[in-house]
């Protein structure tokens, strides 16, 4: 596709990820026209580093330079920036990058006749010129309809990313739920290294030890699909040790065996489908819930005492 059939892209904000999406998307042949930014100095470093790119003081510059503009600011400033914004009555689009905004923030752009939408890498950018080769094989999930769709995902395997789309308002429980491919995973290991504190290990050692373990379920899971992945006494339908497992946690108190049942009730649910005895799977369920009920019960009951 030649340069002048692209649609020409804009960028307020020139933060973390608009320098990666900027500079990526231009490397792709895509126009990219006009940045601004709270602070003048970050749009003119950013526009510096790609060709035929202006730096503008006041974003709405920006809206008047390009026909999709990128509102890559942070999120408590996205409904606040779109307000300001004016548009031209066609060919327009206002496309912001969180994952737990609404879309509708952008709404007083379409009620002007732009189109809106959301683009969202599953990716953590860290600012550095790394990210733009770091990005590729990442996914990046859109929402948006029609021909703004259609932009969207060519701009997201321009980033060599994998486009994923959502409906309208499926944002917040999209966010709520891929914490745990990151930060809850992260609990699960601090909850780890908890519990093996009480045994005299050193958090260092723990990571060491557990961190191999962490790569090679997720490398079992990319090859071989969750079910398959999982292993553990659940997966073997080992009745007695969960049991005795869940019996241990709730003599230690707080929260650890409530924890370890809610995501045991996940295990019995992977277990289901892969070649585990039924049999076993119900004993286990049945532990599982009497667990569960025994312990979130108590947190109940302290949170009332509290
Ligand atoms: N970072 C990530 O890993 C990541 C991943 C996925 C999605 N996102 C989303 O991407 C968006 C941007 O995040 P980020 O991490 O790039 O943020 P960031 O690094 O903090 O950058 C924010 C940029 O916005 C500018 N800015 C702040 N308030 C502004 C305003 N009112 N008007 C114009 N510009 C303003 C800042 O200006 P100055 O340069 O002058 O400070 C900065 O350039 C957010 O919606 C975030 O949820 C981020």
């Amino acid at each position: 596709m030649s340069q002048s059939s692209l649609p020409r892209l804009g960028f307020i904000g020139a933060g973390r990820l608009a320098r990666c999406l900027a500079l990526s998307f231009s490397r792709a042949g895509y126009p990219v026209t006009a940045v601004a930014s709270r602070s003048p100095a970050s749009a003119a470093r950013l526009a510096s580093q790609i060709e035929h790119c202006a730096a503008f003081e006041n974003p709405q510059q920006v809206v008047d330079a390009a026909d999709i503009v990128f509102l890559a600011v942070p999120d408590d400033s996205i409904g606040t920036s779109a307000h300001t914004l004016r548009f031209r009555p066609h060919g327009q689009a206002l496309v912001h990058c969180s994952g737990a905004s609404p879309v509708e923030l952008l709404a007083p752009a379409r009620d002007q006749g732009a189109s809106i939408g959301g683009f969202h890498p599953l990716y953590l950018f860290s600012g550095d010129l790394a990210d733009i080769e770091r990005i590729a094989g990442c996914s990046v999930t859109i929402e948006a309809d029609g021909a703004l769709k259609e932009q969207l995902m060519a701009l997201a395997v321009a980033l060599r990313c994998h486009p994923l789309s959502i409906p309208a308002g499926g944002r917040m429980l999209y966010h709520a739920a891929a914490h745990y491919a990151a930060s809850f995973a992260l609990c699960s290991l601090a909850e780890c290294v908890a519990l093996w504190r009480t045994l005299g290990l050193a958090e260092g050692d723990a990571l060491r030890a557990l961190l191999p373990m962490l790569s090679g379920t997720i490398e079992t899971a990319r090859d071989k699909g969750l079910p398959a992945a999982l292993a553990g006494p659940v997966s073997r339908g080992d009745t007695g040790v969960v049991e005795k497992q869940l019996a241990l946690l709730e003599g230690l108190g707080g929260d650890h065996a409530a924890l370890y049942g809610l995501l045991s009730r996940r295990a019995v649910g992977l277990a289901e489908r892969r070649a585990t005895p039924p049999a076993a799977i119900d004993m286990i369920s049945e532990a599982v819930e009497e667990s569960l009920s025994r312990s979130l019960n108590q947190a109940a009951a302290g949170a009332s005492v509290k």
